[in-house]
């Protein structure tokens, strides 16, 4: 038996994309149900990146009992690292912004807690299968529930807000792989470690032996990556190696080492969905577009997505005006290509490509070194790391 459920826009995932989403639409009057494949435990407990732009943490900061402003950190700028120098990128100087270092699962526990004392119809463990009637005035979202029961969603719009898996990208763009893609010879091995940050910004280490970043989580848990082959295989290295990889790529810091208590190896690619929408069903966030993650901008990007959507779904759903819709891919796009290639230009200026010729290596340090000494050089960075302002 299969239980139907009424709703304005039904949406899928809950990441920061589909709960922002929620919010907005609540704000203008516009009811949603939110469903996810995974348990509540497993989105808040996930600890992932969380590097955001001064809007979207303006954004964030607006949530009943937000934590951003108090638990999340402002950077006024990045060093980026290389021949063995360090060059510090002055966001505020450049360009008169900052970015926050916010925890994403730390975003993720204020935003289901604002939703869920919302009242927001918010769902876990639902698994959805497919969605059917994109190009009628009533999609469906087919889905199982965590009881094993079959569950319909007839919606106005429904939104795939489901993480570069989607599977509600099939019904907009016609296939799971359906889009623009580019893969990476490299991939950045990863820890988690309890120790006092080794230094107060983020460092962006080009090192002969390839890229390193130190970041940082918390006051007592640090996250650091350095570059690896893409088959490599986590468990191989033994914390010592692990340390004196890392050490070697950040020349004139000592880090400060602590226990690892996790590891993983990311591989990483730019993607970007042939098509945002077709008829009444869009997919914003890492479903339409994934970044590598040297530039910082995967979670900002869907935000953006979802303020803009978000604008064009209260016209739709409430005026019944839908220019703001049929405009609202292309407005996206000019944004997330602009994205793309920033974050393809930090990868590409950073990393060391496994072919690297010695021509290649110098060339890579001239292109270093014409960023860092040039103050239009530095802004440009500092203009896209921070964020560009959304149009209007
Ligand atoms: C992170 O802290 O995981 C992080 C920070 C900055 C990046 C990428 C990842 O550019």
């Amino acid at each position: 038996m299969t239980t139907t459920v009424r709703t304005r826009v039904a949406i899928v995932g809950a990441g920061p994309a589909g709960l922002l989403l929620s919010h907005l639409l609540a704000e203008a009057g516009i009811e949603s149900i939110v469903v996810d494949q995974r348990t509540r435990d497993e989105i808040e407990s996930t600890i992932r990146a969380g590097i955001l732009e001064q809007g979207t943490v303006d954004l964030l900061a607006q949530i009943p009992g937000s934590r951003v402003h108090t638990v999340g950190t402002r950077h006024d700028g990045i060093e980026l690292r290389f021949d063995g120098h360090g060059h510090r990128i002055d966001f505020p100087g450049l360009v008169g912004r900052s970015v926050w270092l916010y925890p994403q699962h730390e975003a993720l526990k204020d935003l289901i807690a604002a939703r869920l004392a919302g009242g927001q119809d918010l769902r876990f463990g639902v698994t959805v299968h497919r969605v059917e009637g994109a190009e009628t005035d009533r999609p469906s979202v087919f889905a199982t529930t965590a009881d094993g029961e079959d569950l319909q969603l007839e919606a106005d719009f429904v939104v795939g807000a489901d993480g570069s898996r989607s599977n509600v990208r099939v019904a907009v763009a016609g296939s799971h792989t359906g889009g623009y893609f580019r893969e990476y010879p490299f991939a950045w091995f990863g820890i988690l470690c309890e120790a006092p940050a080794s230094s107060e910004e983020l460092i962006y280490s080009n090192s002969p032996d390839g890229f390193a970043l130190i970041s940082q989580r918390s006051a007592t848990v640090q996250r650091m990556y350095f570059q690896c082959d893409p088959d490599a295989d986590p468990q191989a290295l033994s914390e010592a190696e692990i340390w004196d990889t890392l050490q070697n790529r950040v020349p004139g810091t000592t880090l400060t080492e602590g226990p690892i208590f996790q590891r993983d190896v990311l591989r990483f690619r730019s993607f970007v969905a042939h098509e945002l929408r077709r008829g009444r069903v869009a997919i914003v966030g890492d479903a339409a577009h994934t970044v590598p993650p040297t530039g910082a901008k995967g979670m900002n990007l869907a935000v953006a997505d979802v303020i803009l959507l978000a604008q064009a779904l209260e016209s739709l759903l409430t005026r019944g005006d839908g220019g703001l819709i049929d405009g609202w891919a292309e407005k996206a796009l000019r944004r997330i290509w602009k994205a793309q290639h920033f974050s393809w230009w930090m990868t590409s200026m950073l990393h060391v490509a496994p072919d690297a010729s010695d021509f290649d290596r110098l060339r890579q340090l001239g292109e270093l070194r014409s960023v860092v000494e040039s103050e239009a050089g530095r802004t440009y960075l500092a203009e896209a790391y921070t964020g560009w302002p959304l149009e209007p």
